[in-house]
C-alpha cells in the first residue's frame, strides 16, 4: 500500500499518518519531520534547508527529493508507505512518479485532506510538538496530559517556529500557489480521495480507514 496525503499546513495530516501508519504497519514518511530532524542535528542538508523552512517557503526541490528517495529505497518502505509533505508541486510529483514507476510501482491512492482556513488557524496556533519523538499535541484539541511533556516519551514540547502567524500565512500562500494544482493532478489520475477533515480527528481518521478499506477491497481494472 502507498498512501499519499495532501492538504494545507494544519490539515492534519501528521496527525493521521501516524495513527493511519501504526493501524496498517506502514512506515510513516514525513519529509518536514525529516527536515526538521535534519535541522535539530545540525546536518549540511539541514543547514540548506533551514532559513526556507523559517521563512514558510518550500526547501529547494533536490535536497527534497534525493531525502526522501534515499528514504523509500529503505528495506522497511518495500511493502509501502504512508507520504506526508510529498509532493508539494508538480515537479515533485512527476519526479516520485518516475522513482516509483521503475520499481514497477505507483502511489495507490492519495487522501485530500479538505480544510477550512479557519481551522488551520485553530490548529497551527496551539500545536505543540514532542523535541525528542516528534509526536503532535495541541493545547485544546489534543492535550497533553502533563503540561508540556510528551505522553509517549516524556520528551519537552515545543511550538514550531514556523507555526508563527505571519509564517503561517505565508505557508498558506505557497500551498496555494504550489501546491493546491496536486488536487487536480491526482484527480486527472483518478487517484485522489477527498475527506472533509474540519471535524474531530477519531471522525476524519474512520472515513480515511473506510475510503483505504474501500479502495483496496474493489476490484482494479
Ligand atoms: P511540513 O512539516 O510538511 O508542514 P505542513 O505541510 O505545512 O503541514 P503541517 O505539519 O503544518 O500540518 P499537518 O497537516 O501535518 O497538521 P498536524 O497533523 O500537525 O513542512 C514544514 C516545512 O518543511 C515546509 O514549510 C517546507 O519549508 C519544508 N518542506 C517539507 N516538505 C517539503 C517538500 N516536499 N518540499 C519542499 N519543502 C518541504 O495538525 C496540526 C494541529 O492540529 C496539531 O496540533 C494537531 O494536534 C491538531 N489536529 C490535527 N487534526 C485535528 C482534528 N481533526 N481535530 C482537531 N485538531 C486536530
Amino acid at each position: 500500500m502507498r498512501i499519499g496525503l495532501l492538504g494545507p499546513p494544519g490539515a492534519g495530516k501528521g496527525t493521521q499518518a501516524v495513527t493511519l501508519a501504526e493501524k496498517l504497519k506502514l512506515p510513516h514518511i514525513s519529509t518536514g519531520d525529516l527536515l526538521r530532524k535534519n535541522v535539530a542535528s545540525d546536518t549540511v542538508l539541514g543547514r540548506q534547508a533551514k532559513d526556507y523552512m523559517q521563512r514558510g517557503a518550500l526547501v529547494p526541490d533536490d535536497l527534497v527529493t534525493n531525502m526522501l528517495f534515499e528514504k523509500i529505497a529503505q528495506a522497511e518502505a518495500q511493502e509501502g508507505f504512508i507520504l506526508d509533505g510529498y509532493p508539494r508541486n508538480p515537479a515533485q510529483a512527476e519526479a516520485l512518479d518516475r522513482v516509483l514507476k521503475e520499481k514497477g510501482a505507483s502511489l495507490d491512492l492519495v487522501i485530500y485532506l479538505d480544510t477550512s482556513e479557519k481551522v488551520i488557524i485553530q490548529r497551527l496556533s496551539g500545536r505543540l510538538v514532542c523535541r525528542k519523538c516528534a509526536a503532535i499535541f495541541h493545547r485544546q484539541n489534543m492535550p497533553p496530559k502533563i503540561n508540556m511533556c510528551c505522553d509517549h516519551c516524556g520528551g519537552q514540547l515545543y511550538h514550531r517556529s514556523d507555526d508563527k502567524e505571519e509564517t503561517v500565512r505565508e505557508r498558506l500562500k505557497v500551498y496555494r500557489r504550489e501546491t493546491a494544482s496536486l488536487i487536480d493532478y491526482y484527480q486527472a489520475k483518478q487517484k485522489l480521495y477527498q475527506v472533509k477533515a474540519d471535524e474531530d480527528a477519531g471522525i476524519v481518521l474512520d472515513k480515511m480507514l473506510m475510503l483505504i478499506e474501500k479502495y483496496y477491497d474493489s476490484p482494479k481494472v
